[in-house]
């Protein structure tokens, strides 16, 4: 695969390293709610990986050693970045809906077992819905393939693009230490994807229509549907909403550009203007913090 040591990085593949993170001096530092908003968003998802995996090996992914080596790696990796917002927003003293769990340094990992199974539930029958829909996809089309990984691609993009704004936005040392561990990451991962949808997309033209109808008319904002829109559209407009944000979807949409059969798509800066047109800020919106009258956890309610 060009541009991609696919053996490299099976071997090589490993649970983030946080060893020597200051977790014990997290909360000697504020952390705005805007930001602990974007960190549950962000943990939800990548705990919610397992889920997506779930869809995939049910596609034609299934059949392609190489691709299923690359998920079972991914899917590892996918899980402790998820452990490590978690610990995070609990070492910085939020609680999160729907039990408050406490997710400090002596909780047991994976944590957040409450929260995970309360996303899970409430998707419920659209879960169901979309499953069938991405084996029905796939049944129906022979590039199935080649879309997944174009749209891996982008999601992979837009994650590493919003741990990068997130780095350069937030004055929390801590965070930055973490994030920063976690991009390499996902710059692996963005890697994999980008080389598996050049080569799938440069096989034939007819690969290259469809994948190009699929990305125009059914893709949206990674995490869309897990959480509730307006938890998107947050995190849209908190990390993406500024300049250096616009210049991240346009990078978002370059990358698209230079993929054979999809330039012109500017799906990035278009679902970034969607989302701001949406987005409400804070005060209307239905989130509600709490903090008690004497110092302790703060709580964001229906996040
Ligand atoms: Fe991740
Ligand atoms: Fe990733």
């Amino acid at each position: 695969m060009d541009g991609f040591d696919l053996d490299r990085y099976l071997r090589a593949s490993k649970r983030v390293d946080l060893s020597g993170v200051a977790w014990d001096r997290i909360g000697e530092h504020p952390l705005p709610e805007g930001e602990a908003r974007c960190l549950a968003y962000m943990m939800d998802i990548e705990s919610h990986t397992a889920i997506f995996l779930r869809d995939l090996l049910g596609t034609r992914a299934a059949f392609e050693p190489d691709v299923t080596a690359f998920l079972s790696c991914w899917v590892y990796e996918e899980l402790w970045h998820g452990e490590a917002f978690s610990r995070f927003l609990g070492e910085a003293g939020y609680r999160l809906a729907p039990d408050g769990e406490a997710t400090g340094l002596d909780a047991p990992y994976p944590s957040r077992v409450g929260r995970n199974a309360w996303i899970r539930r409430r998707i419920a029958g659209r879960g169901y819905l979309s499953h069938v829909a991405t084996l029905l996809g796939s049944a129906l089309y022979r590039d199935f393939v080649a879309l997944h990984m174009t749209w891996g691609a982008l999601n992979e993009l837009s994650t590493l693009s919003a741990y990068h704004l997130l780095i350069a936005r937030t004055e929390h040392p801590v965070l930055v230490d973490v994030l920063t561990r976690i991009v390499k990451d996902e710059r692996r991962h963005f890697a994999f994807y980008r080389a598996q949808a050049r080569m799938r997309l440069a096989s034939s033209p007819r690969t290259r229509r469809m994948v190009r109808w699929g990305m125009a008319n059914l893709w949206s904002v990674v995490g869309t549907g897990v959480r509730p829109q307006p938890e998107t559209d947050h995190l849209v407009a908190y990390l993406f909403g500024g300049p250096e944000g616009l210049e991240a979807a346009r990078g978002m949409d370059a990358m698209l550009d230079e993929l054979p059969g999809l330039a012109g798509l500017h799906l990035a800066v278009r679902a970034r203007g969607e989302a701001l047109r949406r987005h409400r800020p804070a005060g209307s919106s239905r989130v509600v913090r709490r903090r008690p009258a004497a110092a302790g956890p703060v709580r964001l309610h229906a996040v």
